[in-house]
């Protein structure tokens, strides 16, 4: 019985050196420690040995025990050490690693230019005033003194959205919500926006575009203010050398009418493929508020004059990158936006 307790210790506490996790540790204490486990059987075994025997054997028989009870407690002791050690090296970071840089993102080129667009009108004391996207045919046409029979309202031109509703092709229409907010006062705004059209999309056209319309309404403003305040918004926008012209035009909203070209800021002048040998760049119509248009909007001509203007930001961004297909402005290709 002696030996064989000895035996039972030496097998069981070698075995516990191999164990290498705590699934393992439990089957070994099942083995030997259990309620039917080899120690326990053996132990059972004293009460038949003869009687002078006995207190030996169970001295012997509880040392065991122990040995093997604190045995297994360190080794419980030394596995959650190990499985704690192998979590915190799994975890380990590197702190001296460069960081993975997080994408910024960025303002649409659109953007950025309507906003340069805005803080040039904002320091000249125009408000930013915002008309909606859905229009009436009233709105958008017939009050800007649009005809039935004109050309732009062919319906090859305008997305209707039932006989009345269409989406705005330009923003002039806010020149007239604007005024009936504002009237009798006088009125300085910026109407930035998006537009739309029912056309075929090419590097020269899309079906939707941004516009800034501008308007002024008061008593005495001429088209000395019109010119003054056009020529002081190009040489911000594209530099104080920037020289100007105006030719005469025709919209059916403004009497009379202007276009205003810029010098070719690419070639000053000289003449390039962007300019198309010109040396000039048109970047804006504008004109005298139509008394008809004036009128509409609640304003009597006969003590009121305006004037209006409307510019393609997209286009004057065009201009300024050479980007020569308007197509990237709303095609989403990164490598494009990425550039701005
Ligand atoms: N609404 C015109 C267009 O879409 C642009 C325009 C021209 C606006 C002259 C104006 C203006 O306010 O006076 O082409």
């Amino acid at each position: 019985m002696l030996d064989e307790l000895q035996e039972l210790k030496d097998t069981s506490l070698r075995e516990l050196e191999d164990i290498v996790d705590l699934d393992q540790l439990e089957e070994w204490r099942i083995e030997y420690l259990g309620s039917k486990g080899r120690l326990t059987q053996l132990m059972r075994g004293i009460g038949q040995l003869p009687p002078e025997e006995r207190p030996e054997a169970g001295k012997v028989g509880n040392r065991v025990k122990n040995a093997l009870q604190s045995a297994y407690n360190e080794t419980t002791e030394r596995l959650k050490r190990e499985a704690l050690e192998h979590a915190l090296e799994a975890d380990r970071v590197d702190v001296t690693l460069p960081g993975r840089l997080a994408t910024l993102g960025r303002l649409h080129l659109s953007t950025q230019t309507l906003r340069q667009i805005y803080d040039i009108f904002a320091e000249m004391g125009f408000q930013v005033y915002r008309s909606p996207d859905v229009e009436t045919d009233e709105y958008n046409f017939e009050l800007l003194n649009i005809p039935k029979h004109h050309p732009a309202r062919d319906m090859q031109d305008t997305f209707y959205i039932d006989e009345e509703r269409l989406l705005r092709t330009h923003t002039s229409p806010g020149q007239i919500w604007a005024m009936r907010e504002y009237y009798p006062e006088p009125i300085r705004v910026i109407l930035p926006g998006m537009c739309y059209r029912y056309e075929q999309i090419t590097a020269r056209s899309e079906i939707m575009f941004h516009q800034v319309e501008g308007l002024a309404v008061g008593h005495n403003i001429t088209m000395a203010d019109l010119k003054g305040t056009l020529i002081n918004f190009a040489q911000r926008m594209f530099g104080e050398d920037t020289r100007v012209r105006f030719r005469a035009s025709y919209f059916p909203f403004t009497e009379p009418s202007a276009e205003m070209d810029v010098e070719c800021f690419i070639c000053d002048g000289e003449g390039c493929t962007v300019c198309k040998y010109t040396g000039w760049l048109e970047v804006l119509g504008s004109g005298m508020v139509h008394p008809q248009v004036l009128r509409n909007g609640g304003y009597d001509p006969a003590a009121y004059t305006g004037y209006a203007f409307g510019m393609g930001p997209e286009r004057i961004a065009m201009l300024q990158h050479g980007i020569d297909d308007i197509r990237f402005f709303w095609n989403n290709d990164l490598r494009f936006l990425e550039q701005f």
